[in-house]
């Protein structure tokens, strides 16, 4: 394995591993860097099973013994290690869970072949809260959808903290940034998929009525927190659909009205 003890907080080695407390830089950082952050042993763990390449190893020296046979399979990555209290001040907080990874990111793969055999499909649009989003990642593996596709403004399923929310689902549901939206409307149509739009529209159809269709290709479109749906996207799908409110209740969180759907609208 191949130890190395940190110098300092200025160490420019771990640079990977600096600011994980500012998000917004993160955000930015990470894809640019073609990297991202696997928090905590078992995540890591997950990430390694899913295939994914370390770039390094991040953790405290009492964690050595514990991750031995993970440092040992991959002699050529660099376990940075160093005194609790030195890594805290590196990241910005303290790491109660032992370790990290800097992972690559895996290479994108063409929305086509992504989808070749998937008959149901989320797209997240502009969804910007990381735990929605991993949320609905674990929703996603547990009840069936094939694939996830990322509107360009959509939070980073590889987030730390989306990763953590769908307990490492993330690196087991394929999916892809689509580079325009929604103008990837067409794209899904074109491979075959009835596009819906989940909203609560006056012209939205019943949820229980589309799942009796029983759409064998089906694009589900989530809308952001606020603003909901884009009224673009609203034009170009094929419908809308909508689970209906009871109690005078406006709307359900994202994440929420993610799992209902996936569980209703199955393939079956
Ligand atoms: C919290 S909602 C957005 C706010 C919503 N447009 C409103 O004005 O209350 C976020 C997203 O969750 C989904 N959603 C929430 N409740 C829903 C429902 N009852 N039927 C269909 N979709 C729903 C939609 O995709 C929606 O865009």
């Amino acid at each position: 394995m191949s130890v190395v003890w940190i110098d300092g907080a200025g160490d420019p080695r771990v640079a990977d591993y600096t600011h994980l407390t500012d998000v917004h830089l993160r955000k930015v950082r990470e894809p640019a860097e073609g990297l991202y952050i696997a928090e905590s042993s078992r995540v890591l763990r997950r990430a390694l099973a899913a295939g994914h390449r370390p770039r390094s190893f991040f953790l405290a020296d009492k964690w050595l013994e514990g991750l031995g046979d993970v440092l040992e399979a991959h002699p050529d990555v660099p376990a940075f290690v160093g005194a609790p209290e030195l890594l805290e001040e590196i990241t910005g907080f303290h790491l109660h869970r032992g370790a990290m990874a800097a992972m690559h990111r895996p290479a994108p793969v063409p929305v086509e072949s992504l989808l070749a055999d998937a008959r149901r499909v989320a797209v997240l649009e502009d969804i910007t809260d990381h735990t929605n989003v991993g949320a609905i990642f674990r929703s996603a593996a547990a009840l069936g959808v094939d694939a996830v596709l990322v509107t360009p403004r959509c939070g980073d399923p590889l987030y730390r903290r989306s990763i953590r929310v769908s307990m490492g689902t993330v690196f087991q549901v394929p999916w892809a940034r689509l580079d325009e939206w929604p103008a990837g409307v067409e794209t899904l149509r074109d491979l075959g998929f009835t596009v819906a739009a989940m909203e609560l529209t006056e012209d939205a159809v019943d949820l229980d009525a589309l799942a009796a269709r029983d759409v064998e290709r089906l694009a589900l479109v989530l809308g952001t927190e606020g603003a909901g749906i884009l009224p673009e996207t609203l034009d170009a799908v094929d419908l809308a659909v909508k689970i209906p409110m009871r109690a005078g209740v406006d709307s359900l969180n994202v994440a929420a009205a993610s799992a209902v759907a996936f569980w209703e609208l199955r393939a079956r």
